[in-house]
């Protein structure tokens, strides 16, 4: 049995992931900003630390699995709070409890990130100013772009954080395996969310899917659980669509 950390846990794939691994024997402890074990705000340095300082506290250090899912969509206003819930409350709960997952027995992480960071015009100074680790910068930016691109922007971050770090000696040379998951759209309160704003509405629903239907949350949780486990032993800094198609439909020849 493993101990495993998972923000977002309240709702959608967060609360799906929980579920399947508590069904397989798995101790979760749920970070989210309502309904969890630890109740914290990450879109905030307070709250990032002091869910940090929770789960070490929990489990005397030792910690086997994270997955950094909590996040809100791109109709969340101001734009500014959508790169510090999604990039900087999955990144910095990532480095906050990599001495954790250390100690862990054959520690893993995932990170959610999302398919439209392969969009075309995302990659804007949002994402190099998460990077950077400048949350005042890259919420000021935010709110001179969009919903899309900061949602997009912080998402791409994360995904190039882990690009960047999984490999190197802080996760792969100590043992842990860290890797990305990108869902398209799946049906779940945020996504409900967007398709009931009068912007962003048309244009999820004009989003193709080539398998035909939006996802499940389940069907996330099946990946994340494949890349936490044994199964995915071998998985390393790898960022994997799950997405019903659609980024093979829009970028064929790009991997
Ligand atoms: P959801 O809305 O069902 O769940 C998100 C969870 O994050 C909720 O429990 C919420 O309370 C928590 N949360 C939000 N702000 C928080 C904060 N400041 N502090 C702590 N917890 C907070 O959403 P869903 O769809 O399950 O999203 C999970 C992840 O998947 C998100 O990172 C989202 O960006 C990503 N994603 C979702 C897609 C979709 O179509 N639903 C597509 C691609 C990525």
């Amino acid at each position: 049995m493993s101990t495993i950390a998972i923000t977002g846990s309240a709702s959608g794939m967060g609360a799906a992931t929980r579920t399947r691994l508590e069904k397989a024997g798995h101790s979760v402890i749920g970070i989210d900003i309502r309904d969890a074990d630890i109740i914290a705000d990450l879109g905030t340095v307070p709250g990032r630390r002091a869910a940090i300082d929770a789960v070490r506290k929990r489990t005397a250090n030792r910690l086997d699995g994270l997955v950094v899912c909590a996040g809100v969509g791109p109709q969340v206003e101001p734009w500014s709070t959508i790169v510090s819930i999604n990039y900087f409350g999955a990144q910095v709960l990532l480095e906050g409890l990599r001495d954790a997952l250390a100690a862990g027995t054959q520690p893993a992480a995932v990170a959610v990130a999302s398919n439209s960071a392969s969009l075309p015009g995302v990659d804007t100074p949002i994402v190099e100013a998460c990077l950077a680790g400048d949350e005042e910068e890259a919420r000021r930016l935010a709110l001179t772009f969009s919903g899309h691109h900061a949602y997009a922007g912080s998402k791409l971050a994360l995904t190039r954080w882990v690009r960047r770090n999984a490999p190197g000696p802080a996760w792969a040379g100590a043992g842990i395996r860290l890797n990305a998951v990108a869902p398209g759209v799946v049906m779940t309160p945020l996504l409900q969310g967007g398709l009931d704003h009068p912007v962003f509405g048309d244009a999820i629903r004009n989003f193709k899917v080539p398998l035909g239907n939006y996802g499940d949350p389940d069907q996330i949780a099946a990946m994340i659980a494949f890349l936490l486990g044994p199964d995915g032993s071998f998985c390393c800094g790898s960022m994997i669509f799950v997405d019903g198609g659609t980024d093979a439909m829009l970028r064929p020849d790009n991997f």
